[in-house]
């Protein structure tokens, strides 16, 4: 094995938007995408044609540099990156000269024959988050990574690889913040300072080019919108994909799916949809079903749409090899399967037994499988679940010289899942007409939010998973996803009744609340845990309804600038190291406004730290100030969840399902706090694409104590609310307190709630 060390550089030519610089070992390209994000591609087989799977932009046409005879110095508004020439390094300061990150001098870039590896000098406060779906702490120092989209059956908490593949992390030091995106699908490499000499950092893969982004904005926040403008940003979900989901492995006929939904409304729990796992197909054949479980899909359908059900369906890649099956015989006629070198078409043993796997990497197969769909959209199904996809080849690894499209397997396995994603989601969205369809991946790469949401995987009812689930779902959202869903009871094992309570507490605030277990577990329904317990859940479930507005005007923020529904504590306390602390790592803030402690199943108080800020706990109104920890109590009832002083939260009656208009009363909510503050509400038909022609309602609402005032914007779009009235409810405003009077008519005098009609102009109110 031969090592080679980026050596000295021998040109430096710009040639159009690309500056490319030439050594003996490589040829290293440079692109500015935008003044705070530079691209960095160093290959030793220069392919000029290497598109990418994540980023969806293309480098702005213009840079300016300079050069001496020691350096290239590139510099935008908020960047400057100094390329020393002897030997070839990278390194990116502020606009103003302070270090963001460099390359280690003595090794920058280097290969051991086809490995590629970027060592990077590692400061010593410096702290890393990000890398999406991942063990261990909210901070990464000291710990190490690998990607590798794997099958992670029964996995531990310290389990890696898992599913997912997000090379993404945010660097945090002396105040300072940076991003760096390694866009390279092979087996990839992460270590935060964990196996070096404290000096170093490192980041590669085992082959391909060294080929990043680097984020030069200085906060998290500006980092992450970057991160999402580059990969892409979600659609808007379907509104009913964020109610209550139950699942479980599987429900196995039509008559039982119909049983569990009907129990819902006859024990008046909301929830509204309802999973078909691998057992409603006649033998785990994709795109079909059991003749004599689900004899009429369509039927079950229009009983569950009834009482507002909708039905979720799983597909799996693995296509059963069993000549006269649709899928089969098309695949094989077409050759759409991937295959060796020869031609001769990889098999595995997945669900099915022996299969072959749609080669998702080219555009027919992708066509092909959308328009597949057809099987579960007649019947009416519009959410489509894309499971075992790293892919799963039981037994195996998959070997090295499989092809998927142009490419050998290690080279793209991490993006095999994604593609799936990609096909379901763009098929069934061309089958579904103007409906949004509801896309659930396990396998995902760095863009995914742009066709699919995510769950972790297999977990275990265990608290410890709980929380890491948590940690997560953090996790994923600095990389771009925001509707991620985690097994809440815990895939694998029967939880206890209280740990049950307690995850289904925390489900409230996870952005896609769906309950799943393993086959042969216990079932998990709301009502098989006791009166008491199925009064708690469905209270929690109750109170998920009420905050549906304030979650979907949530997504609109994903949706228009990456940042999530669930984002940690460091995203907007980057410099506080309490969040960082492991007693306080999985708090989180779920939306702009509520902070949210997980508190395991056994404890009855909690430890928990309330950044600088005044804070109410939302189940009392009592008042908090922060900057400190405080122990709160935190029965099963009630999850110690605080609203931050000054928050704007939107909430509507308790409904049943997506489906109930509800009382038409728009709730807003605002808890006083000494700081102006504004909140934007958004609304649309919850179901279709007319959102991109303007028919949606929106409006800022805000929130100013100088002027003693709440005001509502004019509305903005086409749509017309689904709320005839809004209700201003106060919280912690003092009792002197006017009253509350729209200004210039009606006052209700020593009230803290007002009801006015939801007027499209500008409205406001005097307190
Ligand atoms: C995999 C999935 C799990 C599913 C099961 C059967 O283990 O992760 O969610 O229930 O397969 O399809």
């Amino acid at each position: 094995m031969q090592t080679e060390i980026l050596g000295n550089i021998k040109s430096v030519n710009k040639r159009g938007n690309v500056l490319i610089i030439k050594t003996n070992e490589a040829v290293a390209r440079i692109w500015v995408y935008d003044n705070s994000i530079i691209r960095i591609n160093v290959s030793k087989s220069l392919d000029e044609n290497d598109t990418s799977f994540a980023v969806i932009q293309n480098p702005a046409n213009r840079f300016d540099y300079t050069e001496s005879a020691d350096e290239v110095v590139l510099t935008t508004s908020v960047l400057k990156l100094r390329v020393s020439k002897s030997p070839l390094r990278f390194n990116f300061y502020t606009a103003g000269g302070k270090v963001l990150s460099e390359d280690d001098e003595r090794f920058g870039i280097n290969w051991q024959d086809e490995r590629v590896i970027n060592y990077r000098k590692l400061h010593l406060d410096e702290k890393f988050i990000g890398l999406g779906e991942k063990t261990g702490n909210l901070n990464r120092r000291g710990s190490s990574y690998v990607n590798w989209n794997t099958d992670a059956a029964l996995h531990g908490v310290d389990a890696d690889p898992l599913y997912k593949t997000f090379p993404f992390f945010i660097g945090l030091h002396s105040g300072l913040t940076y991003g760096l995106f390694f866009d390279n699908t092979h087996k990839s490499y992460f270590d935060f300072g964990a196996t070096t000499d404290e000096q170093m950092s490192w980041f590669g893969a085992d082959g391909g080019d060294m080929n990043y982004y680097f984020f030069g904005a200085q906060s998290v926040t500006k980092i992450m919108e970057d991160y999402t403008w580059l990969t892409g940003r979600m659609e808007m979900p379907p509104l009913w994909s964020l109610g209550y989901q139950q699942c479980r492995w599987s429900y196995m006929s039509a008559a039982e799916v119909l049983d569990i939904a009907e129990n819902f409304r006859k024990e008046k729990i909301p929830a509204d949809v309802i999973y078909c796992d691998i057992d409603y197909m006649d033998e785990f054949k994709i795109f079909t079903w059991n003749k004599e479980t689900f004899p009429d899909p369509k039927g079950l359908i229009d009983k569950l749409k009834a009482i507002n059900f909708r039905l979720v369906t799983i597909v799996d890649p693995g296509i059963k090899i069993e000549p006269g099956y649709k899928q089969y015989d098309e695949g094989v006629a077409n050759g759409y399967f991937a295959t060796y070198p020869n031609g001769k078409k990889y098999v595995a043993n997945v669900w099915p037994g022996r299969c072959h796997f749609p080669d998702f990497f080219r555009e027919d197969v992708r066509e092909w499988w959308g328009a597949s769909f057809t099987a579960l959209t007649e019947p009416c199904v519009e959410g489509f679940w894309n499971d075992m996809n790293e892919p799963a080849a039981w037994g195996q690894n998959i070997p090295w010289m499989v092809k998927f499209g142009e490419h050998y397997m290690p080279e793209v396995r991490n993006a095999y899942g994604m593609q799936m994603a990609r096909a379901t989601y763009e098929g069934t969205k061309r089958l579904l007409g103007n409906k949004r369809p509801f896309v659930l991946t396990r396998a995902a790469y760095s863009g995914t939010q742009r066709y699919s949401a995510v769950w972790t995987g297999d977990n275990s009812a265990y608290d410890a998973h709980m929380l890491l689930g948590q940690r997560m779902v953090n996790s994923l959202g600095i990389t771009g996803m925001s509707l991620i869903g985690v097994d809440i009871g815990g895939f694998t094992g029967d939880p206890t009744p209280a740990l049950m309570v307690r995850w289904n507490s925390l489900g409230v605030y996870t952005p896609m609340f769906r309950n799943h277990a393993m086959q042969g577990t216990k079932m998990r329904e709301p009502w098989c845990w006791g009166k008491e317990n199925e009064a708690i859940i469905k209270k929690d479930i109750e109170l998920r309804y009420r905050l549906l507005p304030y979650i979907y005007s949530g997504f609109y923020q994903s949706h228009k600038t990456g940042m999530p529904l669930s984002r940690t504590l460091a995203i907007n306390y980057t410099n506080d190291e309490n969040v960082f602390d492991v007693k306080y790592q999985n708090q989180f803030l779920f939306g702009d406004a509520i902070l949210v402690a997980p508190v395991e199943s056994t404890k009855f108080i909690e430890d928990v730290y309330l950044p600088a800020d005044e804070w109410y706990r939302l189940s009392t109104d009592e008042k908090f100030t922060g900057g400190r920890s405080i122990i709160a109590d935190a029965p099963l009832t009630d999850l110690p969840v605080f609203i931050k002083a000054g928050a704007i939260i939107p909430m509507q009656n308790i409904i049943q399902s997506t489906n109930e208009k509800g009382d038409g009363i728009l709730e807003i909510n605002v808890w006083y706090g000494n700081e102006a503050n504004s909140f934007v509400y958004y609304e649309d038909d919850g179901l279709t694409y007319d959102y991109e022609k303007g028919d949606y309602y929106k409006r800022v609402i805000s929130f100013d104590p100088g002027k003693r005032m709440i005001s509502f914007s004019e509305v903005e779009g086409s749509f017309v609310s689904k709320y005839d009235k809004i209700k201003l409810v106060l919280h912690g405003f003092t009792t002197n307190t006017r009253g509350l009077k729209i200004k210039g008519t009606m006052k209700v005098s020593g009230s803290q709630a007002l009801t006015f009609a939801n007027d499209r102009l500008m409205i406001k109110i005097e307190y």
